[in-house]
């Protein structure tokens, strides 16, 4: 019957828990590699050092800018810190909108508006005279110097402006704020978003370690011992590594289990063969692969009577939060059928059954690779640590994650069954990755003053 037939083309998403483990394992040798001194450039998980080397001590104050680029918003946050009270104090942020077609136009175009927006939040905030040190979250790969030099590896996500792969971000915003000439900003702190969101977690929870982001994209970040960072002189203490897991599989290590609806979200993407894991599991692509698979579903008339409408044909017609609705436990199934309704599709009780199983299987393999993922991370600190048992928390942020009815929950599972030796909390970070970057130009600034 149709069931049985559309479970055929569904198996190919099921992982087992040991194909997992398998990816686990591959995951574990590319983290290895990617730490080796030379190997950073090929390897397909980039394990890029950060420079941040030690969490908040209390002492920190002041007030800070923080940029945060890279996710669904665009926010240019003010955060002032309090000595006392180790405790943000205010936070004032705005969502400034970077329009389609900017994402994909010179690099001086975007440089320009995130200073013409951070120069009108000055204005609104009545702090244009002041020269204030910037964090400045930027959730692409980057090949750090130092805190304040960090280069662009590539662009992922839906990003691809001209003239800034290769080049020094820290550089690009500071020429841009010159041109206009109307404001200025103190020493800058670039951090990824991962990094972003274990500093403003690490704020709540001591002991938070790792930071992970399943949003438009999806990456981690953990505190690696110093001694395996090859690539960085010394050897005492530890630093935060980006692991950019997004590129995992880059070097077709994970053809084994990625699907031809994988393949083609791939192939149309605007950077094939790049970032292989995320395009598996992130908000950017999840909807688009649902929607895949829907079409051949369709095609082969297990699904609408064969009848294809426009908007099915589409690309990124079928959003990623769909999913999310349509998995919804109370009111999942009038919203799918609101949904194919709005797509223009004509469905019966069953069509709309087959859709929810769709994104149930889809969503469940992204949870179930994060997983994986993870606990790799965690397996890897603890050995590292000479640990039997390793405690920690991780601290997570991204839509994906956060609206999803059951991916957390499917995730820690996961984690559970791959990790077994690891115990590890999940805190949902409360006010963005900007606070966290603020944080950790307070960390630099009170290290220069120290190192004066
Ligand atoms: C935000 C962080 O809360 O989450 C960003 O402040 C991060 O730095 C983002 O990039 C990730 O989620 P999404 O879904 O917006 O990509
Ligand atoms: C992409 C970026 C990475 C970022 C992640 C989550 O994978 O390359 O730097 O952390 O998206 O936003």
């Amino acid at each position: 019957d149709t069931l049985s037939k559309v479970d055929m083309y569904l198996d190919s998403f099921c992982l087992s828990e040991e194909k997992l483990q398998k990816v686990s394992a591959q995951l574990r040798k590319d983290m290895i590699r990617g730490l080796g001194k030379h190997s950073h450039n090929k390897a397909p998980v980039k394990m890029l050092p950060t420079f941040v080397r030690a969490t908040p001590d209390g002492t920190e104050k002041g007030d800070f800018l923080a940029l945060d680029l890279g996710g669904t918003n665009f926010r240019v946050l003010h955060v002032r810190v309090v000595e006392e009270e180790q405790k943000v104090l205010k936070m004032d942020s705005q969502i400034c909108a970077i329009p389609k077609e900017m994402m994909l136009g010179t690099g001086e175009q975007l440089f320009d508006h995130i200073a013409a927006c951070l120069s009108d939040f000055l204005v609104s905030q009545d702090l244009k005279g002041q020269t204030l040190p910037l964090g400045f979250t930027f959730s692409f790969p980057c090949e750090q110097k130092e805190i304040d030099k960090s280069i662009l590896i590539r662009w992922t996500k839906g990003f691809n402006c001209s003239g800034v792969e290769g080049e020094d971000v820290v550089k690009l915003l500071k020429e841009a704020i010159h041109r206009r000439g109307d404001f200025n900003i103190g020493s800058v702190a670039m951090v990824n978003d991962t990094v972003g969101t274990m500093m403003s977690c690490g704020y709540r929870d001591q002991s938070c370690e790792i930071g992970m982001i399943i949003g438009t994209g999806t990456n981690a970040c953990y505190m690696e011992e110093m001694k395996n960072v090859k690539r960085v002189e010394g050897e005492d203490g530890r630093m935060c590594i980006n692991t950019e897991w997004g590129g995992f599989g880059d070097d077709k290590s994970l053809r084994g289990i990625q699907t031809e609806f994988d393949l083609k979200v791939d192939e149309t993407s605007i950077n094939p063969g790049v970032h292989t894991f995320e395009k598996m599991i992130s908000g950017m692509y999840l909807g688009e692969i649902v929607r895949l698979v829907l079409l051949k579903l369709t095609e082969e008339k297990l699904l609408f009577e064969g009848q294809i409408s426009e908007a099915l044909k589409t690309p990124e017609r079928f959003e990623t939060k769909f999913i999310s609705e349509i998995e919804e436990p109370d009111s999942g199934l009038e919203n799918t059928q609101r949904i194919l309704t709005k797509l223009g599709l004509k469905w019966n009780e069953v069509d709309s059954r087959v859709v929810r199983l769709v994104c149930d299987t889809i969503s469940s393999r992204s949870a179930r690779l994060c997983g994986a993922a993870l606990a790799t991370i965690a397996n890897h600190m603890r050995i590292c640590r000479g640990l039997d048992h390793l405690k920690t928390t991780v601290g997570v942020d991204g839509t994906v994650y956060r609206k999803h009815p059951n991916f957390s929950e499917e995730l820690k599972e996961t984690v559970r069954s791959l990790a077994s030796k690891c115990d590890i909390t999940f805190l949902v970070s409360e006010d963005g990755s900007g606070k966290g970057a603020a944080m950790v130009t307070a960390v630099a600034q009170r290290l220069a003053l120290q190192s004066r």
